[in-house]
C-alpha cells in the first residue's frame, strides 16, 4: 500500500467533487473457477484499491460525503477461517492503514442505503462488472439486476476518472515497478524462442517472469506466430524459422500497476527483407506517435498521423495508391490497422474501462466515430500532463478480411489486392510502448527493450548461437 495520506487525500478530492451523497465503493469477491472453494486468483478492483487500498475480497467501502467520513464493512476472521488462512491482520488494523476508523459488519450496509435513500440523499455508485457485486447491489438498492446499468453512474464515474488519470509521482514510480517486470518478460522471450519450440513453452517462461518478480500478469498473454489476429490467445504452433512471433504481454505490480508493451520478432536471426520493410514501418509509426504525445495534443490525430504514414508507406511499397488524406479519411488504412493507437493504463491495462470506454476517452467535443478502425480507438481526447498512454500502431495482414474486402470490391481505389497475394501469410507486426505526458512532451516509461531491426537482430542471433 502507499502511505495512509495517498488515500486519505484521494477521498477527499473525491468528495469535493460529488459534493453530497454516499458514495458505494464495492471491493471484489472471490471468484469460483469450477467449484464454490477453488477460486480464480483474486484480483480487487481497481477503484476500490485507488481509493481504500487494502487488497483483499468481501469488503465495502461507504465515503459519506456530507459527514466527511469513511466506513470500511468486512468480516472479522473467526478461528474456522483462520485454520485455513493462518492468522491474519484484523480489519481495523487494516482499515487504519488507509486513515479509516469505522469498520462496520456489512450485514448493515443494506440498512444505512435505505435510510439515506428515504433521507433523500443521493447514493453514487459505479457500474459492476461482476454477477456477485451485480447481485449485492441489487440487493442493496432495491433494483432489479438488469436496472443496474447506470445513468446514475456518470457523475460519480467521470470523477473517478479524472482524478485517477493523472497519475502522481508514486504511481509512475510503481508503473516503472511493472515495466521492469515486463522488460525481463520480453527479454525473456527473445532470448528463448527457438525454432522447434512450441509458444506454450515460450508463454509458460514469460508468465513465470511476472510470478518470480511478486506480481502476475496484467493481462492474458498474447504470444504468437499469427499475429495478425488480435486476440490470439492460442499457445500450440511451433515455431517455425522465417515466421514472426509477436509477444504482447505485461506485468501488473503486487500493487496492480500494470506494464502492456508489444515487440514482434524473427524466430531466425534475422527479419526477412519483406518483414523488415513493414517492421520499420510500423516502427516509423510508433515512433513519430510517441513524439507527438504532449499536453494538449488530440489523441485521436495522433491516430490518424499514424495512419497516414501507414498509408505512405504501404503506397511506396506498392500495396496501396491514392490520395494518402482521402484513403485516411474514408478508412481504407483499416484493412492493416483495425484497432487504435492506444489507451490509458494504469491500475488497469485498459485503465477504468469498468467505468465506461466512452468516459475515459471521448468527450462532449471528441465523439468515437463509427468508422470501422477508428471506432476501435479506445482514447481520442486530448492528453494532459500525468496520463500514461500505450502507443501500439500495427500492420496485419488479415487473410479472412483481405478477401472480404475485395469480393465487396472495397476501397479498390486505394489498395493493390493483386500484390497482397503474397502477403497472405505474413501475420503481424505491433509495436507497443506505454509513455508518461509530461510537462513539455513526454518520456517512455520502463527500461528500453530491443526494438529497432538492429537491436532486434542482435538478441536473436545470440539467442540462436
Ligand atoms: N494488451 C492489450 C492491448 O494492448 O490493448
Ligand atoms: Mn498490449
Ligand atoms: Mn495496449
Amino acid at each position: 500500500m502507499f502511505p495512509k495520506k495517498t488515500y486519505t487525500k484521494r477521498r477527499k478530492v473525491l468528495k469535493k467533487q460529488i459534493k453530497s451523497g454516499l458514495v458505494l465503493l464495492m471491493g471484489n469477491e472471490l471468484s469460483s473457477m469450477n467449484y464454490t472453494d477453488n477460486t480464480y486468483h483474486f484480483r480487487q478492483d481497481s477503484t476500490f484499491l485507488y481509493y481504500i487500498g487494502l487488497d483483499l475480497p468481501s469488503l465495502t467501502a461507504i465515503i459519506d460525503v456530507d459527514k466527511g467520513e469513511t466506513m470500511l464493512f468486512g468480516t472479522e476472521l473467526t478461528i474456522d477461517d483462520v485454520i485455513w488462512t493462518g492468522p491474519q491482520p484484523s480489519l481495523k488494523s487494516l482499515a487504519a492503514k488507509s486513515g479509516i476508523k469505522k469498520v462496520i459488519p456489512p450485514t448493515q450496509i443494506a440498512t444505512i442505503i435505505k435510510k439515506a435513500k428515504k433521507a433523500g440523499r443521493a447514493i453514487h455508485f459505479l457500474p459492476p462488472y461482476r454477477p456477485e457485486n451485480k447481485i449485492k447491489l441489487s440487493e442493496w438498492m432495491g433494483l432489479p439486476i438488469n436496472g443496474l446499468s447506470c445513468i446514475s453512474c456518470v457523475p460519480l464515474a467521470k470523477a473517478v476518472i479524472e482524478q485517477a488519470l493523472v497519475k502522481t509521482k508514486e504511481e509512475i514510480k510503481e508503473m516503472e515497478k511493472a515495466l521492469a517486470i515486463t522488460a525481463d518478460m520480453h527479454l525473456t522471450a527473445m532470448r528463448t524462442a527457438k525454432p522447434g519450440m512450441k509458444e506454450a513453452e515460450v508463454t509458460g517462461k514469460v508468465h513465470g517472469v511476472a510470478i518470480s518478480a511478486g506480481g502476475n500478469l496484467a493481462y492474458p498473454i498474447i504470444l504468437t506466430v499469427n499475429g495478425q489476429t488480435l486476440h490470439n490467445h492460442y499457445h500450440g504452433n511451433t515455431l517455425k524459422k522465417g515466421q514472426l512471433l509477436l509477444g504482447d504481454f505485461g506485468a501488473e505490480t503486487g500493487m496492480h500497476y500494470a506494464g502492456d508493451i508489444t515487440r514482434t520478432f524473427p524466430i531466425s536471426e534475422k527479419f526477412t527483407e519483406k518483414q523488415r520493410d513493414i517492421y520499420e514501418l510500423v516502427l516509423a509509426m510508433e515512433m513519430a506517435s510517441i513524439d507527438a504525445c504532449k499536453p494538449g495534443a488530440i489523441y485521436k490525430d495522433i491516430h490518424l498521423d499514424a495512419a497516414r504514414i501507414l498509408v505512405n508507406g504501404m503506397k511506396d511499397l506498392g500495396l496501396m495508391k491514392g490520395d494518402t488524406d482521402a484513403a485516411v479519411a474514408e478508412g481504407a488504412h483499416a484493412l492493416f490497422f483495425p484497432h487504435g493507437l492506444g489507451h490509458a493504463i494504469g491500475l488497469d491495462v485498459h485503465d477504468m474501462e469498468d467505468l465506461g470506454e466512452d468516459l475515459v476517452g471521448y468527450t462532449d467535443d471528441i465523439k468515437r466515430s463509427p468508422q470501422f478502425g477508428l471506432r476501435s480507438l479506445r482514447f481520442g481526447r486530448a492528453l494532459a500532463k500525468g496520463h500514461v498512454m500505450t502507443v501500439e500502431p500495427g500492420i496485419y495482414f488479415i487473410p479472412e478480411l483481405i478477401d472480404r474486402w475485395n469480393k465487396e470490391g472495397k476501397f479498390k481505389n486505394f489498395i493493390n489486392y493483386s500484390k497482397l497475394k503474397s502477403y497472405r501469410d505474413f501475420g503481424g507486426i505491433r509495436i507497443e510502448d506505454n509513455v508518461l505526458i509530461t510537462g513539455k512532451g513526454q518520456k517512455i516509461l520502463g527500461p528500453p527493450i530491443p526494438k529497432t531491426v538492429g537491436e532486434i537482430e542482435v538478441i536473436r542471433t545470440v539467442a540462436l548461437a
